[in-house]
């Protein structure tokens, strides 16, 4: 079955935007899906809580949108800037709510590149203290239904030849130091009646490429709209020169981008999609 209706805010995102007074940016990612699926089906959940959970309430509530109807809390990645306002948000809201992602939430990880060392780029709680304050997890590694025609991706299968596998972060298990090539990084894909596979994207380790295919994949049809980070920052011209001709070569026909994406990303991304382009900020809203 598909949505009938869909609504996609971003409740917060790296630049504030201008639309609506007063909304704040933060550097991070959290969007808010509203899905009618007729005959009084409906069905809302947050992408992502982005990084002090202060700013997203303070979004929501100016834009008068009431987050505490939401089903559940779906993570696109362990990182702090898409984890870390969780209990913030569940301490505000009061009530036990389930939360999917991946296993690998609550490994250390670290980051060692480009002339820097980041430490803790894990969630900023322990897992004990988020139950406490409400989450209920549901940690899954396969693709899950999470309503009808709507779909939390799993592991995201690194096929591209393009877009390699990060090699710049660290996990700590078992006490041991590996290479982590953010193999939790995933996606929400929505199937939308009549127009195609709608995709909410995080920060696009996996190679926002390798999404969409998976995406196209697990929901059975084509991909028309992407809406997200790509983590192009600082990627080379070739890289991001070939991710939009397969992004165009796919059939997607809308980009609605920010976060990590990059500023030649973007540009190049405009001049592909021209009117299907969009920057994201808090507050931007699509409707379908
Ligand atoms: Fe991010
Ligand atoms: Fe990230």
């Amino acid at each position: 079955m598909a949505a009938i209706t869909v609504r996609v805010v971003i409740l917060m995102d790296d630049y504030a935007g201008y639309e609506v007074r007063g909304l704040l940016g933060e550097h991070g990612l959290s969007i808010f899906l509203e899905v009618d699926g007729g005959r009084r089906k409906r069905f809302s959940m947050l992408f992502d809580v982005g990084q002090t959970g202060d700013t997203l309430l303070h979004n929501a509530s100016l834009m008068g949108i009431d987050l505490a109807e939401i089903s559940l809390i779906a993570f696109s990645h362990r990182h702090y800037d898409h984890t870390g306002g969780l209990v913030r948000v569940l301490k505000h809201w009061a009530r036990r709510i389930p939360v999917i992602a991946h296993p690998d939430l609550f490994i250390p990880q670290v980051y060692i590149g480009r002339g820097r060392v980041s430490l803790m780029l894990g969630p900023p709680y322990s897992r004990r203290e988020a139950e406490d304050a409400g989450a209920t997890f549901i940690f899954t590694r396969e693709a899950l239904p999470l309503f009808p025609g709507v779909y939390f991706l799993g592991e995201i299968p690194r096929e591209t030849e393009f877009e390699p596998v990060p090699r710049e972060f660290v996990s700590l298990r078992d006490g041991r130091a590996e290479r982590d090539g953010v193999v939790d990084d995933t996606a929400v894909a929505v199937v939308v009646e009549g127009r195609g596979v709608l995709v909410l994207t995080g920060c696009s380790h996996s190679g926002i490429v390798n999404i969409v295919r998976r995406a196209a994949e697990v929901a059975g049809s084509k991909v028309f709209s992407v809406i997200g980070g790509f983590h192009l920052i600082g990627a080379e011209r070739r890289r991001i020169k070939a991710t939009v001709r397969e992004l165009v070569r796919m059939g997607v026909e809308e980009v609605h981008v920010g976060h990590c994406t990059g500023l030649d990303a973007e540009y190049m991304l405009k001049e592909a999609f021209k009117d299907g382009f969009g920057k994201i900020h808090s507050g931007y809203t699509i409707e379908y």
